[in-house]
């Protein structure tokens, strides 16, 4: 049950495996790519508490030795200072060019290790090993390294490409449900943008992917196998686009379908415990999806469509699903405006033509937007 998808970069291709057991076969996995039987890893403490020793395990199956470095959970880790002290400890770890360094975590150790790899000695090469399902089918995969800035979020960084990823499910059962849905967030974002199949499928079979023991405790092989599909299915769909437009002169800002909306709710509840990046994404996508049908350029049934799903799924869907108060239309369209995907002062927008159908449009008339907002904003 184990797939394997290949991010065919010219000079940076690398696979991305996913399935079950990973974390004991990492030392088997990695070995190949090593020019000593050393690594580092960095990680987080919530993550190090339930699996570091599991993976330090793996690696030792193989006579692979390894050092961590346990980092603070959050988003605020994903900052200058621990940076600096990422790039400070693997320096002091005598970490070489031809050495491989782990990130293990969700997407902010990816973010912040990927990119400290990309920095120390002019860059040396990282494995993922991402530990939640925003991070698998979406953070771990592209290159896409950074920090955040006081001035914004992920405003620093480089475009770093893994040597390998390793998507082990199994790690998935130990999330929070509110995590493993923040997660399916993106998820659904890419039946949305690329595949109607696929969200066909997630339709019927999404629900399932939530509850995955047993009364006994044991996990069905039919529910792995449609975890794993579901993995591996999103990561295909990033892999094409990141090989079409690896640096987001395109075709790459399909995958921020939802996100603009997104980026704007995360920075008016102040990047907070009350919004998680998916569930934002979720009710982005739906708003997204709302703008594109009074657009005419889809059925209103497509918005209604994908907030059935999103609802079903026990999901974030509208802004009224938001704890707290939130600004006005007027304020939220001009956070949007401090969005990177901002091109000469034009805001870019992820519209659709219909679930599986969507575009980039630069053309998106501002009092739309605001009406699309004024109107999810009455609702709460
Ligand atoms: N998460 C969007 C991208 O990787 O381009």
């Amino acid at each position: 049950m184990i797939e394997t998808v290949h991010v065919n970069l010219p000079g940076r291709a690398y696979d991305v495996v996913i399935g079950p057991g990973l974390l004991a076969e990492a030392g088997t996995r990695i070995t190949p790519f090593l020019r000593r039987p050393k690594v580092t890893i960095v990680t987080e403490e919530n993550v190090a508490a339930v699996h570091l020793a599991a993976l330090q395990q793996g690696l030792e199956e193989t006579g692979i030795t390894s050092e961590a470095l346990v980092l603070p959970a959050g988003e605020s880790t994903k900052s200058w200072p621990f940076l600096e002290q990422t790039v400070e400890w693997l320096l002091a770890q005598k970490v070489e060019r031809g050495d491989i360094v782990i990130a293990f975590g969700g997407g902010v150790i990816g973010d912040l290790v990927g990119f400290a790899a990309a920095t120390v000695r002019r860059g040396v090469r990282f494995v993922q090993i991402p530990t939640s399902l925003l991070a698998q089918v979406d953070s771990s995969v592209g290159g896409k390294t950074g920090i955040n800035s006081p001035s914004g979020k992920n405003l620093i960084g480089a475009f770093h490409q893994p040597t390998l990823v390793l998507a082990d499910i199994d790690l998935l059962s130990t999330l929070t449900e509110r995590d493993f849905l923040s997660g399916y967030g993106e998820v659904a974002k890419y039946g949305m943008l690329g595949d109607s199949h696929f969200f066909d499928w997630l339709e019927s079979d999404g629900p399932n992917l939530k509850h995955l023991k047993d009364v006994d405790g044991a996990m069905p092989e039919d529910k792995i196998a449609a975890r794993v599909w579901a993995v591996t299915r999103s990561v295909q769909m990033k892999a094409d686009i990141v090989e079409r437009d690896e640096t987001e002169q395109g075709d790459r800002a399909l995958l921020n379908l939802g996100h603009t909306f997104c980026h704007a709710l995360e920075a008016a509840t102040g990047y907070s415990d009350r919004l998680l990046h998916g569930e934002g994404v979720a009710i982005g996508c739906a708003l997204a999806f709302e703008l594109s049908a009074r657009m005419g350029l889809c059925s209103q049934e497509e918005p209604s469509r994908v907030r059935a799903h999103l609802k079903e799924m026990g999901m974030k869907t509208d802004l009224s699903d938001i704890d707290g108060d939130l600004p006005d239309a007027e304020t939220l369209l001009a956070l949007m405006g401090q969005d990177k995907k901002v091109v000469d002062g034009q805001l870019r927008f992820i519209l659709a033509r219909g679930i599986g159908d969507a575009f980039v449009s630069a053309d998106v008339p501002a009092d739309k937007v605001l009406g699309v907002l004024r109107d999810a904003l009455a609702l709460r």
